[in-house]
């Protein structure tokens, strides 16, 4: 399945992206626990040179907390901080602030060697479309956030939101283009539904979930729909179908209506917690 973003938008994203990494100490990075490879930006360690560094692998209320206890280990080996969260949860927000501090240690350390000590540490969030970076702002910067904006007075341009006197989070997110090159790529992005609807063939794509299901989890599609999961895909979505009442006006299955109910179970965790891909190994 070949799934094309805009290349246009990617070279503005790109340029924006260059911009703003050059205001910060430190670059929150969100990517989806569910797929934290390949909602990952393939040069993001370019861009982000030697600045520091925390990785927040969001929606982990919808990832397999097994493999996100994988991801978060493998990204420590990396030397970064990493934290599994649900953004619209304000609970989770300590670690995520005690994370921070931890990553940007180094930088106050250098600061206040150098006899700097009142500046606080700039971060900016960045990610691809939809990780959840501008619900990760409203949580993180709470009542914060709401003070800023183009407001007569406020002067604009970049607005810096203040949590505290060390923490400064640049008040818009920096959009990160996905790795499109690689199909299976596109495919996982399309299957946590990061990719707009219309590139996608929605049955195909469906029984690449079902298939991906049977395989890592299963029993869990026997038990969801009431089906012998046992069979080819295409037979399996039919089945899904006629369990779930999908009938055309002749009374055959409607297997595209079915797609849909199934892509959007798979998508909001209502079929099981999921994880896409483990680290080092290209599941899908
Ligand atoms: P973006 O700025 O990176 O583009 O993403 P945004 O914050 O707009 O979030 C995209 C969608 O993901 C939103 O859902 C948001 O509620 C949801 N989301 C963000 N973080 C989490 C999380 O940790 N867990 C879960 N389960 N969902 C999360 P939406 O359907 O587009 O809007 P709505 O349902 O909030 O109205």
């Amino acid at each position: 399945m070949i799934i094309q973003w805009y290349p246009g938008h990617m070279t503005k994203a790109k340029r924006e992206m260059e911009q703003a990494i050059k205001l910060v100490d430190l670059v929150i990075e969100i990517v989806d626990a569910r797929v934290p490879e390949s909602s990952r930006n393939p040069d993001i360690d370019k861009l982000a040179g030697n600045k520091a560094r925390l990785i927040l692998l969001n929606k982990a209320d919808m990832s397999d907390p097994s493999v996100t206890k994988l991801w978060v280990e493998y990204f420590q080996k990396k030397g970064m901080e990493a934290v599994p969260l649900d953004s619209r949860n304000r609970g989770s927000m300590k670690a995520v602030r005690a994370a921070l501090d931890r990553a940007s240690e180094e930088r106050r350390e250098r600061n206040r060697r150098r006899g700097i000590l009142n500046r606080p540490v700039r971060a900016m969030v960045a990610g691809i479309p939809n990780v959840g970076k501008s619900t990760f702002i409203n949580s993180f910067a709470g009542k914060a956030s709401a003070k800023t904006g183009n407001k007569p007075g406020v002067t604009k341009g970049t607005q810096w939101i203040r949590l505290d006197k060390n923490v400064e989070l640049l008040d818009t997110p920096g959009i990160l283009w996905p790795k499109f090159e690689d199909d299976n790529i596109g495919e996982k992005l399309a299957l946590i539904g990061s990719v707009s609807e219309e590139v996608i063939n929605k049955e195909e794509l469906a029984m690449r979930g079902l298939s991906f299901l049977k395989d890592r989890y299963p029993g869990v599609i026997s038990e969801r729909y009431k089906v012998d999961e046992n069979k080819d895909s295409e037979l399996l979505l039919s089945d899904i179908a006629a369990a779930r009442g999908c009938l055309q006006k002749g009374g055959e299955t409607d297997t595209e209506k079915a797609a849909r109910i199934i892509l959007e179970e798979f998508r909001n965790g209502k079929i099981c917690k999921i994880s896409l891909e483990k680290p080092e190994e290209n599941i899908c």
